[in-house]
Parts: structure tokens; sequence; C-alpha cells
């Protein structure tokens, strides 16, 4: 096989084929590369993709599968980070392959790593204890392993509650205090449903010196909040979650911790995207739901539970155009070079940073996430569980 080429050129070909065109040739190569090919798709990529998912799950669970399968290539349909932890995590013999490059994650986009490694000296040096940066997947490569250098772990939003009680144990991260990066949301929520309150937040802003903070306010602050969001979740408002119970006192609204603070405390529950699924799966038959997450989602959750009222929260969409960007003509484009043996778009994390970026990705896959959304689970009364299963190392 020869060396990939990095390219995120779409040969103009492929932008010519219908949709069922596309579909079947798709479905061809899938046939033809059979077990050497493992394809993963993100919950938030529209139908015409979901459908070839070998796969489809969270940020999570599409780790931690990527971690287990044994095919040679790896095709992740969702975002680089993703793509770059499946690198991190997967065989030597094994490539990751993004039919996008061009797919990134503007909320990672807002945690550039020297900017984290000089806001990491900065808070240890305002004093107050030790920090123990607490970084979400949702990160580049060199975000995870700086975090590891600083002895702190990542986290998605299925494990965050726990991640954190793990940082603020003695025997965990053993941390007096947590800097959470790079979603502010994640990290508030998080922090509050933990029991602390807001004041024990501060908001750390990179374009700011000292992220426009005294060094009193650092000293003082329990969680310190990387002043990084979601665009898709900020498309909820505390009006949404008040008119949909206004159209339906009986409506039950649950919302992802990337939602501001303001929506999460108005709405019955939050979680992660794999706890909202299951909290709708659990549900009865005629129970009504107001969904603040990604619009994809919510819509495949309606037909899928066609006996329940099923909505999104707001009226505006809530797409991320990012994952957008991986469509039918991309995937066809790389599954095609992977049969010929010419590979595109694949991602390769350098050795000496997908070494530390392992550490604090493999600490997260060791806490096991919680089950369900609940209130319970809201207020940050899961527990912390060993995960068994050990990761395969790549490379030396
Ligand atoms: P999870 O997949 O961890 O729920 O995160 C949502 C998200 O924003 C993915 O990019
Ligand atoms: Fe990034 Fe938000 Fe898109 Fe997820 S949904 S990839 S966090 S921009």
């Amino acid at each position: 096989m020869t060396q990939p080429r990095h390219t995120d050129d779409l040969p103009v070909e492929y932008g010519l084929l219908d949709s069922g065109e596309l579909q079947r040739r798709i479905a061809d190569r899938k046939r033809q590369l059979g077990r050497d090919l493992c394809l993963l798709a993100h919950h938030y990529q529209n139908d015409s993709v979901v459908q070839f998912a070998d796969f489809v799950g969270d940020s999570l669970k599409l780790s931690q599968q990527a971690a287990a399968t044994d095919a040679k290539f790896i095709v992740f349909c969702g975002v680089h980070f993703m793509a770059e932890s499946a690198d991190i995590l997967s065989g030597p013999g094994q490539r990751v392959v993004l039919p996008n490059l061009r797919a990134g994650c503007a909320m990672a986009d807002m945690a550039d790593p020297d900017d984290v490694a000089a806001a990491l000296d900065e808070v240890r040096s305002a004093g107050g204890g030790r920090v123990v940066p607490i970084t979400y997947v949702n990160s580049t490569a060199a975000a995870k392993a700086l975090t590891a250098r600083a002895g702190g772990a990542c986290c998605t939003s299925s494990n965050v509650a726990n991640v954190f009680r793990w940082a603020l144990s003695p025997e965990g991260g053993a941390a007096d205090k947590i800097f959470a990066i790079p979603d502010q949301h994640l990290g508030l929520n998080t922090a509050i449903a933990l029991g602390y309150c807001a004041d024990d937040g501060v908001l750390y802003d990179p374009a700011q010196g000292r992220g426009g903070l005294t060094n009193e306010a650092l000293a003082r602050a329990k969680f310190i909040l990387w002043k990084g969001h979601c665009h898709v979740h900020q498309v909820f408002t505390p009006a949404d979650v008040a008119a949909a119970r206004a159209a339906d006192p009986g409506v039950f609204v649950i919302v992802h911790p990337e939602c501001p603070r303001a929506v999460v405390a108005a709405a019955d529950a939050a979680g992660s995207t794999e706890q909202i699924i299951a909290a709708v799966a659990a549900g009865k038959p005629g129970s009504r739901w107001a969904i603040g997450t990604e619009s994809n989602l919510v819509a495949r959750l309606a037909r899928r539970h066609a006996d329940r009222k099923v909505s999104l929260l707001s009226h505006s969409p809530a797409l991320c155009w990012q994952m957008a960007r991986i469509d039918l003509p991309h995937l066809l484009w790389s599954l095609d070079a992977l049969a010929t043996g010419e590979p595109v778009n694949v991602v390769t994390v350098p050795d000496d940073l997908a070494r530390e970026a392992r550490v604090a990705l493999q600490r997260m896959i060791d806490i096991r996430p919680a089950e369900a959304a609940s209130p319970e689970q809201a207020r940050g009364t899961t527990k912390i569980t060993k995960h068994t299963k050990s990761t395969k190392q790549k490379g030396k």
C-alpha cells in the first residue's frame, strides 16, 4: 500500500453522482472491504450516513469501539478530534480515516494547545493549591497530551461527573481545583450537579491576560472554566423551556449539559447523548419529550419512538455544520481510496503526542459512564466504577 494522500479536495466526479448511485456504490465497497472495515458514526450524523454505520455512538462509545475493533481500517464519520482519539486508541496496524478532513469541531478549536499550556502556568502561579485539568474529549490531541502531563484526565459528557469526582478525590487527581477545558457550560453544569454553586467557578478567557481574572479570584476558585462552547447547544434558551411547558404541562424537558446553565436549570434533567437516548427509550408509550440537543438525533428518536411525542426543544434547528461535512460523496471517495490501496484523509497523531494523550484518554475510559439520565444523575449521584477492559497500545 502506498502512503496516504492528505487532501480534502473531493474529486469532482463524486459530486456529480446522485444519491441512489452513491448509496449503491458505498454498499458495494462495504461488502468488498468486509471485515477490514469498521465504519463508526456519531449520533449527530444524518441518516444518509448513519445507515452505513457498523456502530453508532457518542464520543465515549465510539472511542471504546475504536479501541476494541480489529479492523484494518476505521472510517470515522464524526469530527477530527474523534478520529484523533480513534487513532490514539487503535492498534499499530490500523488506520483511521476521516472522510472529510475539514470536519473539525469549533469548540475543540477554541482551546489552542499553546494557550492551554500558558493558562495552566498562570493558574498554578496564582496559588490556591493543586490544579488538575479535566479536558473534554472535544479537544485536540495536543490539549489531551498537556492534560496528561499536568496529572489530569479527559472526560465525555457521559462520564464527566465521575471524572470530576476522581479529580477531587485524594486517591484520584488530588485536586484542590479543577481546570475544565474547553466547555465552560459542561464544566459549570457538572460542578453544580456535584453540589457546588456558581460562585465556586470563574470563567477563564484565553483572549485576556491571566484569563481576565485576578490572582485572588483564580486562587479562590474551585472550578476554572475555559471560555469555550458548542454553538449547536447555544440555540436553546430558558424561554424555549417555558414555551414547551406552556404548550404541554406534562412534557419532560431533557437537555445536553453543553447547554447554558440557565437552560439546564430550567429543564427536568440533563444528560449526555447516550443518556438522553436511554431516557427516551425507558419512557412510557404516550410520554412527551422536549429535547435540547442536536437535531438529527432528536429527529431519529422521534421516528424510533413513534408511540411517544418527541420534539426538539427549540423552533430553530440545532445542527453541527462540521459533522455535516461528512456526506455520501466524501464517504464513497474514502472507501474507494481504501479499496484501491491509496487511502485518503488518514488521521495520524504523532507517536510522542499519542503516547501522552492516551494516558488522559485511558483514565477516562477506566471510569464507567452513567447508564441513563435522571434528576439523580444530574445531581451527581452516579458511582465511579472501574472499567475492566484495557485498550490496545499503538506502536512503540
Ligand atoms: P457526546 O458525544 O459526548 O454526547 O458529545 C456531544 C458532542 O458535542 C459531540 O461532538
Ligand atoms: Fe463540536 Fe458542537 Fe459539533 Fe460536537 S456538536 S462537533 S462539540 S461543534
